[in-house]
């Protein structure tokens, strides 16, 4: 990988600093329009996957827009962007939207469903009983009443007394109505129940969010700890992101397969990652073909608190491979390359046949001139200096108009989600969120002159109070890194911060658990990529949400005349 990067064009603040001044500005400008350039790409790649053109080859936006891509800027790199992406989840409307309703009104409708049974000799004054049909219908009126425009009921489990007569705890499972994906959360509340007219239950009042602790669900019981190995529990027994295996040889034999090595594109930041991934599985998709998936990859320095690029992150940190490997053809690296070698071996005895490898060393070799061959494995190797190994090169020019990015496979992961959803949930679905943009825009006043002063402590309660009822919960996403910056909103408002929340993933959460068995046993560090992560879902499910650019600032969101 050094090899490769010393000699790229781009390499090094170096390089960087023996520009003169002019050029360096037109540099960063550069630099800047494509980072908008490529936000609208996503746009319009999502708007394209939702609307599907009638014409693919005529009327694709994403064709006009790969074409002045590479026009304009063929060797830019992408700019390191504090922005998360949205990913799948956050875009693309479930498309099985029959069964999404089949589902969600399935436990909605019980609340306006037929009173259950009431006892004909009624007795207000009898012991409330938390397995009685009558508490969980209790509940679910009071549950869909509070919270159904935030979230989906999926399903119930028969509550179970709390900790003192008149008190149930019941656990449910939900999906939230912002997350456009299939994904299930859990929550169990406390509630004190009484017993009204009729005998009917009613809640008086309800627990914070996961504060049912009898409803719980029980961790698997521990193993027996003979040997120090990492934990193997899953905590969140609907994650199995484990990596498939290929099976016998012969399959392995039947299959064909995309297989990329590492490009410059190794240790960028995480935008070009997921641009240069998705073109490479929709190269896979169009050859039809399984995809070679190295699930270890480099995070770049600006996420890392190291400030340095980290290799061996794992992929399931970031994104759900359940997901991936549910919508996609993928095999995991090392299972290949293993399983290839014992075929090598074994063939070579048995002389039965041979894998074939078409190896492909230039990004010019088209996906259309792959199409028809008939190897085994197609290898594209990237060897060139930057920027000719980037993977995303194959997906430009004409290759665009074949090549679909398939952004719909790509969600975040399970795992921050159940953060997000905690997060959420600690606020009852009901807060507002402002999105603070400062760090090194804030810094740059070329490109961002009023940034500075329009996000400034005062500036901010003098909007914000104009826009956000006083004493709402107001979540503020920003990465501002001083954590008392926004102390005079206390004033206004009951402020959150991400960090308020450090426990979520701090050493005795299930986040710690969860990644640290993915890890072989050692801690992962919660990195700067998965805080923006988090802190964007947390923002979009706000009721009402205030951006930086537009709502607080003149300035556009990629400098001076950007919009
Ligand atoms: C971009 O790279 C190509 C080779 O890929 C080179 O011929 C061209 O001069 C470069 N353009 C700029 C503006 O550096
Ligand atoms: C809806 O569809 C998804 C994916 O097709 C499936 O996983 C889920 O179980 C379905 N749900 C119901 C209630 O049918
Ligand atoms: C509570 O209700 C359940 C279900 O109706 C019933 O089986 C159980 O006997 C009841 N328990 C008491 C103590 O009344
Ligand atoms: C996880 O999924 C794989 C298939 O991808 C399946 O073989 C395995 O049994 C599943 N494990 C659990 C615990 O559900
Ligand atoms: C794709 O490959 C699978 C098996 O690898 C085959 O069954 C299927 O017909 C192929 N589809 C196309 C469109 O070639
Ligand atoms: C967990 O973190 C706390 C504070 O950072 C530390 O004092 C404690 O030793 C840690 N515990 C374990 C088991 O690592
Ligand atoms: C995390 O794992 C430890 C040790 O296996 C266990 O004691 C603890 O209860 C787990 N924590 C959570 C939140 O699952
Ligand atoms: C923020 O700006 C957008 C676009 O200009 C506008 O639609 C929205 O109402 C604004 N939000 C607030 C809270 O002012």
């Amino acid at each position: 990988m050094k090899d490769s990067s010393t000699g790229g064009a781009t390499t090094g603040a170096a390089a960087e600093r023996e520009l003169p001044l002019s050029q360096k500005a037109v540099k960063v400008l550069g630099n800047v329009c494509f980072s908008a350039f490529v936000l609208a790409v996503l746009v319009f790649t999502v708007v394209a996957i939702i609307y599907q053109p009638p014409d693919p080859w005529l009327d694709s936006p994403k064709a006009i827009i790969s074409k002045s891509l590479s026009a304009t800027l063929p060797n830019a790199t992408f700019r390191t962007d504090d922005s998360v992406l949205r990913t799948g989840e956050d875009l693309i409307p479930l498309t099985a939207a029959g069964n999404s309703t089949a589902a969600s009104d399935a436990v909605d409708n019980a609340a306006s469903a037929p009173p259950t049974v009431v006892p004909v000799d009624c007795d207000t004054e009898a012991p409330i009983n938390c397995s009685d049909p009558r508490a969980i219908d209790a509940i679910r009126r009071f549950n869909t009443r509070i919270f159904r425009r935030s979230i989906v009921f999926l399903s119930y489990e028969t509550p179970v007394p709390g900790s003192s007569p008149g008190e149930c705890d019941a656990a449910w499972r939900f999906r939230n109505r912002h997350e456009k994906s299939w994904r299930r959360y859990k929550d169990y509340r406390r509630f004190k129940l009484a017993s009204g007219d009729n005998c009917k239950y009613e809640v008086v009042s309800a627990g914070k969010f996961r504060s049912g602790l009898n409803a719980a669900p029980k961790p698997p019981p521990p193993r027996a700890s003979s040997s120090p190995a990492p934990p193997a529990q899953i905590p969140d027994s609907e994650i199995n992101d484990t990596i498939p295996t290929l099976g016998s040889e012969s399959d392995f034999r039947k299959g064909k397969y995309l297989y990329y090595t590492r490009g410059g594109d190794y240790c960028k930041g995480m935008n070009q990652y997921l641009w240069s991934f998705l073109c490479a599985l929709g190269e896979a998709q169009f050859l039809n073909r399984t995809f070679v998936m190295d699930l270890s990859i480099c995070l770049a320095s600006t996420y890392n608190p190291s400030g340095k690029d980290e290799e061996g992150k794992d992929f399931r940190y970031y994104f759900d491979f359940e997901h991936l490997k549910e919508s996609a053809l993928v095999v995991e690296e090392s299972e290949f390359l293993r399983d290839w070698r014992r075929w090598e071996r074994t063939s070579s005895q048995k002389r039965s046949g041979k894998i074939t490898v078409r190896k492909v060393p230039t990004y010019k070799v088209t996906p259309m001139q792959l199409k028809k061959d008939r190897s085994t494995i197609i290898w594209r190797q990237f060897d060139g200096p930057e920027p000719e190994n980037y993977w995303y090169r194959v997906c430009e020019g004409r290759s665009a108009k074949y090549i679909q990015r398939p952004w719909e496979s790509i969600w975040k992961s399970k795992r921050l989600m159940n953060i997000v959803s905690e997060i959420a949930g600690q606020l009852d679905w009901d807060y507002d969120a402002v999105h603070v943009v400062r760090g090194e825009k804030a810094m740059n006043k070329e490109l961002w002159p009023n940034l500075d002063a329009d996000t400034s402590p005062e500036a901010l309660v003098a909007k914000l109070t104009k826009v956000i009822q006083q004493w709402r919960n107001l979540y503020i996403a920003t990465n501002e890194p001083f954590y008392n910056y926004f102390d005079k909103l206390r004033s206004h408002y009951k402020v959150h911060l991400l960090d308020d929340y450090k426990e979520l993933w701090g050493n005795k959460s299930e986040w710690y658990n969860e990644t640290m068995a993915l890890n072989n046993g050692q801690p992962v560090e919660f990195d700067g990529y998965m805080r923006v992560a988090v802190d964007t879902e947390v923002l979009y499910r706000a009721k009402n949400q205030v951006e930086t650019f537009n709502n607080l600032t003149r300035d556009c969101k990629d400098g001076v005349n950007t919009c």
